[in-house]
């Protein structure tokens, strides 16, 4: 096996998310890498001034594509679009995703609804899309972005975990139908990263102070530690790596 087989080249990418934070600096790594990379979110404001920022810096096409995740049919017209302008997508990373920290009872049906179709339902609707023409054309790569959350659960964050946790598991039922027809699909579970979703958690120094000892690397992790394993998954050099999830965590996960 040599590094080329982590070379993305004429792959085409659909990054949901990817205006900001995680979304954001995955994009980036799998343009690095040298594929084509759609940026989703709901913003296209936001979304142009990533571009404008990815664009700069990388001589591989960076494209926009503003739709909601939580919306099947905006979700069928963009990867029907997307289909039609790059001939279909190679690699799809289910990324976008919210949190709302409530206590269980105090929390809202409305509120939990939301976060599980952002978190879980869009893997679903988002991945079916793609999916399709990945089987007709029998290959493709599908990272769905899971979380330390997949495992293990804290207080006010039910639904997250819930959502997280089944899409641990869709990524598993997904394997079982789709593998078959040259289409991976893993997850990608982060620890704690600071970035807008978490900023709450960093400004408050005894939640910091948490991370710091609960993580045996001793760091919040950052968005650039993420990028590997998302080329890694994304690419050929994973072509036999299909229904797992890989804790990118400093090894949160691994001890109590
Ligand atoms: N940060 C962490 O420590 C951490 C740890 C583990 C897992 N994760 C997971 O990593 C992913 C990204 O998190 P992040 O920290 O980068 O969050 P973030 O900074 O809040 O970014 C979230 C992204 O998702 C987009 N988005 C939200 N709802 C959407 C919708 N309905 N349709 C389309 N796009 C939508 C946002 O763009 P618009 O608002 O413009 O739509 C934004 O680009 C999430 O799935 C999160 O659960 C994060």
């Amino acid at each position: 096996m040599s590094t080329t087989s982590f070379d993305l080249t004429g792959r085409v990418a659909l990054v949901t998310g990817a205006s900001r934070g995680i979304g954001r600096a995955l994009a980036d790594g799998l343009a690095g890498a040298g594929a084509t990379v759609v940026l989703g979110g709901r913003d296209p404001d936001r979304l142009a001034d990533a571009r404008a920022a990815l664009a700069a810096d990388r001589d591989t096409a960076v494209h926009t594509r503003a739709f909601d995740v939580t919306d099947e049919e905006a979700v069928t017209a963009a990867v029907d679009a997307l289909t039609a302008v790059h001939g279909g997508i190679d690699i799809l990373v289910n990324n976008a995703g919210i949190q709302h920290r409530r206590a269980l009872l105090d929390l809202d049906l409305a509120d939990w609804d939301a976060v599980l179709r952002t978190d879980l339902t869009s893997a679903f609707v988002v991945g079916r899309a793609a999916a399709r023409g990945m089987v007709e054309r029998g290959h493709g790569a599908i990272v769905n972005v899971c979380s330390v959350q997949s495992e293990l659960a804290r207080p006010s964050i039910a639904p997250y975990a819930a959502a997280k946790g089944g899409l641990r598991n869709l990524t598993r039922a997904m394997t079982a139908e789709w593998a078959a027809h040259g289409v991976r699909v893993n997850g990608l579970a982060p620890g704690y990263l600071r970035t807008e979703l978490t900023a709450p958690l960093a400004a408050d120094p005894d939640f910091d102070a948490w991370v710091r000892t609960r993580t045996p690397a001793g760091r919040w992790g950052e968005v650039g530690d993420l990028v590997g394993p998302a080329v890694f998954l994304a690419s050929d050099a994973a072509s036999f790596v299909s229904g797992q999830v890989l804790y990118v965590d400093g090894g949160m996960t691994s001890v109590v």
